[in-house]
């Protein structure tokens, strides 16, 4: 009903606009009073194992799996573990190297998908330790695993996944945070600061909201393509990784999301006039990269839209059409970076006609293997 839809059309476009209070949620509770430290009292690692964990794999599917890859990024850079994020349905199958010193994350939104608790399962059996992040209280994988961070987003309805993407990022940064803490690590160092900042990503995720009219003008104009191309570098691409997802599960249109400097490898044969491609740079280290990149399918007459920084005024150069975002750290951008790919996504499917809450051949929840 349109009250259960909180005057929004429809349940996604509600959960887009509730992101910043699911944010704040599951930040509440895990920082320490003086600003500098996680708090995970939820997490009941035994005596030394934060210390010895040698390895990490992340195993998730469809939108979870998307946020394992930021997740990934986030502990690499934080604690320096090597960590592998992966396709539940497919580690299960290829006999992964693991010991008593890996951890095993399955990012679950609902906790009941069958690849993930089926992989989640027989790391168990391997005796490896299972931390599951999870947004539902009581479920199967919050009941299974040896500990849980749950994202506090609140009932998810639409099938398209959004507040849950968001959540499971917060709670992977704070993770990072939180062992390279507990570790000592370098890392360390740059979490009061990471910290800091979560704390102002409530704030910033409003401010995005605010590119809502200009997306839905562009989608209008340009949803009626059959093909479009995410592109971007470093954490830009795992998040045109999700914005590709997105539109693929709700507007029918065919996406492909390609880390930049790769499409002269091959995809670049794609790009004719008038293609439209999403391009991200939100990665400073790899600004003038990207902007190269972008010059590659600009000299093939594609249509640019660039996700950039507010105060970015060269990019506009380029480019032939700019959405600014509020500038953060590169390092947390994804949180910010995916609202205005979700409403991308959202408004392609109203202009074509689409029921957006439930696409066709998907389900929320995909409790079989
Ligand atoms: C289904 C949903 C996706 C979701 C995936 C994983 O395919 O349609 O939106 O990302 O399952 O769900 P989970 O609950 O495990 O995060």
């Amino acid at each position: 009903s349109a009250a259960e839809k909180g005057g929004y059309d429809h349940f996604m476009l509600k959960e887009i606009h509730e992101q910043p209070k699911a944010i704040s949620d599951t930040l509440t509770g895990r920082i320490s009073e003086d600003g500098t430290k996680v708090v995970f009292d939820e997490l009941n690692f035994p005596e030394g194992f934060a210390k010895d964990i040698d390895r990490i794999h992340i195993l998730a599917c469809g939108t979870s799996w998307h946020a394992g890859m930021v997740g990934k990024y986030a502990i690499e850079k934080l604690t320096r573990i090597p960590v592998d994020c992966e396709i539940a349905s497919e580690y299960r199958y290829r006999d992964p190297i693991v010991s008593k010193n890996t951890l095993l994350i399955a990012i679950t939104q609902s906790g009941e998908t069958a690849d993930t608790l089926a992989a989640l399962r027989q790391a168990k059996e391997q005796g490896t330790r299972v931390l599951a992040i999870t947004n539902v209280v009581g479920s199967s994988a919050a009941r299974e695993a040896d500990d849980v961070i749950f994202t506090w987003a609140g009932p998810e309805i639409s099938v398209a996944s959004t507040k849950a993407y968001t959540t499971q990022l917060t709670a992977l940064y704070l993770f990072a945070g939180w062992l390279a803490q507990e570790r000592g690590a370098a890392g360390a160092a740059e979490v009061p600061a990471m910290l800091t900042a979560l704390r102002d990503m409530p704030a910033h995720a409003e401010t995005v909201l605010e590119t809502a009219p200009a997306i839905q003008a562009f989608a209008k104009d340009w949803s009626s393509r059959e093909h479009a191309f995410f592109i971007g570098r470093g954490l830009d691409y795992e998040v045109s990784l999700e914005g590709s997802l997105k539109l693929k599960e709700i507007s029918y249109m065919h996406a492909e999301a390609y880390p930049a400097g790769e499409l002269k490898h091959g995809t670049l044969a794609l790009i004719v006039e008038d293609i439209p491609v999403i391009a991200l740079v939100t990665q400073d280290d790899l600004y003038e990269k990207t902007i190269s990149n972008i010059q590659e399918v600009k000299a093939r007459d594609a249509f640019v839209l660039a996700l950039a920084w507010s105060g970015d005024t060269e990019i506009g150069k380029t480019v032939d059409q700019v959405i600014h975002i509020p500038k953060v750290s590169a390092f947390l951008a994804p949180i910010l970076a995916v609202i205005p790919l979700q409403l991308l996504a959202y408004y392609a499917s109203v202009a074509r006609g689409n029921d957006v809450d439930n696409p066709r051949n998907l389900a929320k929840s995909v409790t079989v293997e």
